[in-house]
């Protein structure tokens, strides 16, 4: 199991399409009425590909890339997601990016916020990794010491919140993410909420059932072709591919970590005790999870695809 190997793939730079007003264009209501299917198997609320908008919220790491990907080819017309931009659909990590974007949609719109989440213990050696990529010199990945690494990991830890559902939701639209409980059988959550007149419709996933993602969504998204980082072959990337891999070897959690990592609400929220024990057993034994529970389907969603939709303009 090569774990983490496709998150370290970053998507190449396209070529910057300028914004287009088809993008932007809220035409006459010819767009297909899809319907979302609730827990009880009606239709509760209606997925407007025409105007409703989409905004993938999540931490970084988590998946969120074929999120960004998969989303943007289902809206009317078809567009491509980006990072931070966007009329109809964006992909933020940030609360600002959220706030305003939201705040750039119309009132009484609908939009449909995507967000995944990962266990921690494979989330942040990933974000780890995803740095070093962004801001290394293939020179200084290439030759980077091992234990260099290990100690840049262990210095970076308790920098960040716990409590990440909180600060993103709750303190930024008022809603209690931890409040609403993960639906194990179907393997998502999903709340409506209303936050300054516009209508959000949450769906939350977990990285690691992203196999199954196509149903998952499926039941609210029928149109939607998901796009893995499978789809993408991992050329040129496979220093730091081994590099990632030594380092995964070299790593193992300090007791503050592991206590670090149990108390996150991405831990504590969105997995089964069966699960968290897995996970927590893995990490104290090995350093890393290894342990089947799902862990090995995480590896094909970093956040990078590449899909048919790279050529569409923005949305
Ligand atoms: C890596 O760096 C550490 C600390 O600077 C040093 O003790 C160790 O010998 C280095 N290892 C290698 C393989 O260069
Ligand atoms: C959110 O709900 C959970 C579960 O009811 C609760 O424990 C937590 O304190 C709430 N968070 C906030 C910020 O109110």
């Amino acid at each position: 199991m090569f774990l983490g190997l496709w998150d370290l793939l970053v998507a190449p730079a396209l070529p910057v399409v300028a914004r287009a007003s088809l993008c932007d264009a809220h035409g006459a209501a010819t767009g297909l009425m899809q319907f979302a299917v609730g827990k009880d198997g009606t239709a509760d609320i209606v997925f407007d590909p025409v105007r409703d908008g989409i905004m993938v919220y999540s931490e970084p790491k988590t998946g969120c890339g074929s999120l960004e990907w998969s989303a943007g080819p289902m809206l009317e017309p078809p567009c491509r997601v980006r990072h931070g931009r966007g009329t109809r659909a964006i992909m933020c990590h940030a609360e600002s990016c959220a706030t305003d974007f939201l705040n750039s949609r119309p009132p009484g719109s609908r939009t449909w916020v995507l967000s995944s989440n990962r266990n921690p213990f494979e989330m942040r050696p990933s974000a780890l990794f995803q740095e070093i990529y962004g801001h290394w010199t293939a020179h200084d990945i290439m030759t980077a010491n091992v234990s260099t690494l290990v100690d840049l990991f262990h210095a970076k830890y308790g920098k960040s919140s716990p409590r990440w559902w909180t600060k993103h939701f709750y303190d930024t639209f008022g809603l209690n993410i931890t409040a609403q409980p993960f639906d194990f059988q179907n393997k998502f959550l999903h709340v409506e909420h209303v936050w300054n007149s516009r209508r959000l419709s949450v769906i939350i996933v977990r990285l690691e059932d992203s196999h199954q993602w196509s149903e998952i969504l499926g039941r609210f998204f029928p149109k939607m072709r998901l796009v893995t980082a499978n789809e993408m072959a991992a050329k040129g990337s496979n220093v730091l591919a081994s590099r990632y891999r030594e380092f995964l070897n070299a790593l193992s959690w300090t007791d503050t970590e592991l206590d670090f990592n149990s108390r996150t609400e991405s831990f504590t929220h969105f997995y089964t005790t069966e699960e968290q024990r897995a996970f927590l057993g893995a990490a104290r034994s090995r350093g890393m999870p290894s342990a089947g529970v799902a862990a090995a389907s995480a590896d094909g969603h970093g956040d990078v695809a590449l899909g048919d939709s790279g050529a569409l303009p923005t949305c």
